[in-house]
């Protein structure tokens, strides 16, 4: 697979993406580019070389997807390669949820070979519902990160990633302990950070299942690697929550216990984030670190209602996220449809434009990639995906009915998913393609 090589490939389709940030509520935003029958030039080294209303010359591969729109590839800013085993999972809130389903499921990937087999089943899976970067969790398992990071390494993906820190609060087979860590960290760090695209997280899961020493080393991590990531959950549920507060007496907070470990930066990626106050915000707004929104793991596991508009107030970077096992879809279509759901229950009614742009140029941004993803901009990387915009009768009747683009979009958004997918591209090489529907007349007389 790593030996697919880019070639000179131009496609035709209707592009869409962002050259700034389209706000909460404006269907007509300026920052919304649209480019319909445009072709996109893609160069020998998978970096975007163009973007053209005219066709290019004789030596471009030319790929016509005409009437099918072109995005940039969706950014999953959390979500769990293991838990994939136990998606739809029933009856449980976070902390029976994890108990019950969630570390058996992890446990199984002490075993090398299941660990690898899982990671590239996982990609694969990323790939083929349309997001081409991620910030993952592995497990507890040095070697399912390394399975991770060699599975993105193989496909060109940008992944960012680290072993899951663990010293308490977890079974025996999934708990690690601070030296040892620390050694297994600093090996995956020299092994995999800043190798191809592939980026090192300093993963704590979360406060509850990290000894105050290890959220120390984590942070001692962080100062002696600039450029790490760090990547945990915080203020999840009302319980994990009252958990977190006699854990830690001495914090003002839960994002507080992560900020006096010196976890907060503007690498910093925080799932879910519902249970915060105003102190919080501004705390997370002066780090610079973002809140990955869940919100089909927020409904699934009753967690609560994410305050987007709350935190866009307090100049809080915020990007989408599946969170999958504990969100029900790696969609980011079924993701940011949710995400809509969530938000109009408290009476903000978001646009396409600012959904799609939280999935990709804000998520860019927010990662501080901007300069390699999450736009349709000659010089950075050819990660794309092309949709259909409507599959099947009714989505069809819908779009044919759609006046103006932000009503046909949202539509496409709405009623979507991975089977509107026809093609994932990374760093200019086609890695995902819908099969093309064959009939089948084996066994059948
Ligand atoms: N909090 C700690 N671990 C997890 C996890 O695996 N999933 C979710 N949703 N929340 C967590
Ligand atoms: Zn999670």
């Amino acid at each position: 697979m790593s030996a697919a090589m880019p070639v000179k490939a131009a496609i035709l389709a209707d592009l869409l993406d962002f050259t700034g940030d389209p706000g909460q509520s404006d269907r007509h935003s300026p920052a919304v580019r649209w480019r319909p029958a445009h072709w996109l030039l893609i160069d020998a080294v998978g970096r975007i070389a163009a973007v053209q209303p005219e066709p290019p010359g004789d030596d471009w591969l030319k790929l016509d997807h005409s009437g099918r729109l072109l995005l940039p590839g969706f950014i999953d800013t959390h979500v769990h390669s293991p838990q994939i085993d136990v998606i739809a999972s029933w009856g449980t809130e976070l902390l029976d949820w994890l108990n019950t389903y969630t570390f058996p499921a992890e446990a199984r990937h002490a075993d090398p070979v299941f660990a690898q087999a899982a990671a590239d089943l996982f990609l694969d899976a990323l790939l083929a519902h349309g997001s081409t970067a991620a910030v993952v969790f592995p497990t507890v398992h040095p070697t399912s990160a390394d399975a991770l990071f060699a599975a993105a390494q193989q496909r060109g993906m940008r992944v960012i990633a680290g072993k899951v820190l663990m010293d308490r609060h977890a079974p025996d087979n999934l708990r690690d302990d601070v030296a040892q860590a620390r050694i297994d960290c600093t090996a995956l760090i020299e092994r995999w950070h800043g190798r191809g695209r592939l980026a090192y997280a300093v993963t704590p899961r979360f406060a509850a299942t990290s000894s105050p020493e290890q959220l120390a080393m984590a942070g001692q991590l962080l100062a002696d690697h600039p450029g790490l990531y760090l990547q945990t959950h915080v203020a999840e549920n009302r319980a994990e929550v009252a958990w977190i507060a006699e854990l830690f007496p001495e914090a003002r907070s839960y994002l507080d216990v992560y900020a006096r470990h010196g976890l907060l930066s503007e690498r910093a990626v925080l799932a879910h984030g519902i249970w915060l106050d105003d102190t919080d915000r501004a705390l997370l707004h002066d780090s610079g670190a973002q809140i990955a929104f869940c919100p089909s793991s927020n409904l699934f596991l009753g967690s609560g209602l994410f305050g987007w508009q709350q935190a866009a107030a307090a100049g809080v970077n915020v990007s989408l996220a599946s969170d999958v096992g504990g969100g029900t879809s790696l969609s980011m279509l079924r993701t940011l449809a949710d995400g809509y759901k969530v938000q109009a229950l408290a009476g903000n009614r978001l646009t396409a434009w600012a959904l799609l742009h939280a999935a990709t140029r804000g998520a860019a941004q927010a990662l501080r990639l901007g300069s390699e993803i999450g736009r349709l901009e000659p010089g950075l990387m050819a990660d794309l995906c092309i949709w259909d915009r409507a599959v099947g009768a009714v989505a069809q009747r819908r779009d044919s009915l759609a006046h103006g683009l932000h009503e046909r979009l949202f539509a496409w958004l709405t009623l979507g998913d991975e089977r509107n997918l026809v093609e994932a591209w990374v760093g200019g090489v086609c890695r995902s393609r819908r099969p093309a529907a064959v009939a089948r007349s084996d066994g059948l007389t």
